[in-house]
């Protein structure tokens, strides 16, 4: 196998304290990494890194893990554009858009759902995403849903089944026979492509209880769960992720007390996805308050073409940093470890011997520039599986 060193690099995000400064980010300055084939072999100072067949020279760039996008809603056709600007012009978000996505992404045939997935992961690619998880959601029938999933699943491992998105306007007067679907005979169908089971725990989508019976039927068929929680709304999604041990509850902006300590003492994630309060101008989740109660927090992009047609993880850390009240050093872990704990993942996510070789450069001095330079494409080189791509 061909081993590669990339030197000198000037500041190094590991997420490994043990090999930097102790910090969370585990930073290292003057930094090489060597890749063995898809893994890391050895990461320490330029000073003394082993032989290598190719080198790099970074030439003092900053180099950090790649991103982990853990939720995201890639599979779909269409677009919502005249649904921003109203937005824009005052009116509201609500779940009822996700309709005019169903009904184009059921239209549309498995050529186009795939081509229009692979476009934004290779945009996800150049800005540093390494890995992205995807969910089904758009399709609502038996056929549809398994369909977005089969595709999904040609691209990434972290697959989410997400048929309880909404009630579709087919079953508009019978929910529960929609909740019997998703649980019974859509799942079947569904099951073997994925390994999440999500749902849309909202008014004007599902309640707990049938929150809890979609997750729990989905766990039967060991998927293991994940919650759209407190997005729009105070809820039961947050409390019912902790207590089905979900890897993640997404979203989090409307948190009562009993929200944030049931988070601080289960292993359930909190996903921050800013970019939705940006586009839907809602507001902001308390990161700093989840942070200071010692939750972990991940940062993604819930990239769709509704409440968050972002697929920028460095613009959701820079709105992370300025409205959300996260340190650059905190919303750059949220978006690379935190994401990888969203994903119950440790092999990516961290620069550290053994992990998968996944890696941005940047055209800056700092990891810190990722805030500090919004809107800058700064992503210059990324390595994802020890292969360049970028
Ligand atoms: O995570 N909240 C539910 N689902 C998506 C939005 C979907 C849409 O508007 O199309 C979200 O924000
Ligand atoms: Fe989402």
């Amino acid at each position: 196998m061909t081993t590669t060193a990339i030197t000198n690099i000037g500041s190094l995000v590991t997420n490994d304290p043990a090999l930097g400064d102790e910090s969370p980010l585990g930073l290292l300055r003057d930094a090489a990494i060597v890749i063995d084939g898809d893994r890391i072999a050895w990461v320490g100072p330029t000073a003394n890194a082993p032989a290598a067949d190719d080198t790099v020279d970074a030439g003092g760039r900053a180099g950090i893990p790649g991103f982990v996008d853990s939720h995201s809603h890639l599979v779909f056709a269409g677009d919502r554009t005249q649904e921003f600007n109203a937005r824009m012009s005052g009116r509201a978000y609500s779940a009822g858009g996700i309709r005019t996505t169903v009904a184009a992404t059921r239209a549309a045939t498995e050529e186009a759902l795939e081509a229009n997935l692979t476009h934004y992961l290779r945009e996800a690619l150049r800005q540093g995403t390494t890995t992205f998880e995807t969910k089904s959601g758009y399709g609502l029938t038996v056929e549809d849903e398994a369909r977005a999933l089969r595709i999904a699943a040609q691209h990434t491992d972290e697959v989410t089944y997400l048929g309880a998105h909404i009630v579709p306007p087919d079953y508009a007067d019978d929910p529960a026979g929609y909740v019997a679907l998703v649980t019974g005979e859509m799942l079947d169908a569904c099951a073997p492509y994925a390994r999440w089971v999500d749902v849309f725990c909202e008014k004007g989508a599902f309640d707990g209880d049938q929150a809890r019976a979609i997750l729990t039927a989905g766990k039967a068929k060991g998927l293991h769960p994940r919650v759209h929680a407190n997005q729009l709304s105070y809820g039961p999604g947050v409390q019912l992720a902790v207590e089905l041990d979900a890897a993640s509850a997404d979203h989090c902006t409307h948190l009562t007390q009993q929200d944030v300590d049931a988070l601080a003492s289960g292993a359930t994630v909190a996903t921050l996805l800013p970019g939705a309060e940006f586009s839907t101008r809602a507001e902001w989740p308390d990161a700093r308050r989840l942070l200071d109660a010692g939750v972990t927090v991940a940062l993604s992009t819930d990239c769709n073409p509704g409440s968050s047609f972002t697929s920028s993880v460095p613009f959701c850390i820079a709105l992370a940093v300025r409205d959300m009240k996260m340190t650059p050093d905190e919303a750059i872990w949220s978006a690379t470890a935190g994401g990888a704990a969203a994903l119950r993942r440790t092999d990516i996510g961290r620069i550290t011997p053994g992990a998968r070789a996944d890696l941005a450069l940047l055209d800056a001095p700092s990891h810190v520039h990722l805030a500090y330079r919004p809107g800058v494409p700064l992503v210059s080189d990324v390595w994802r599986q020890g292969k360049r791509c970028r």
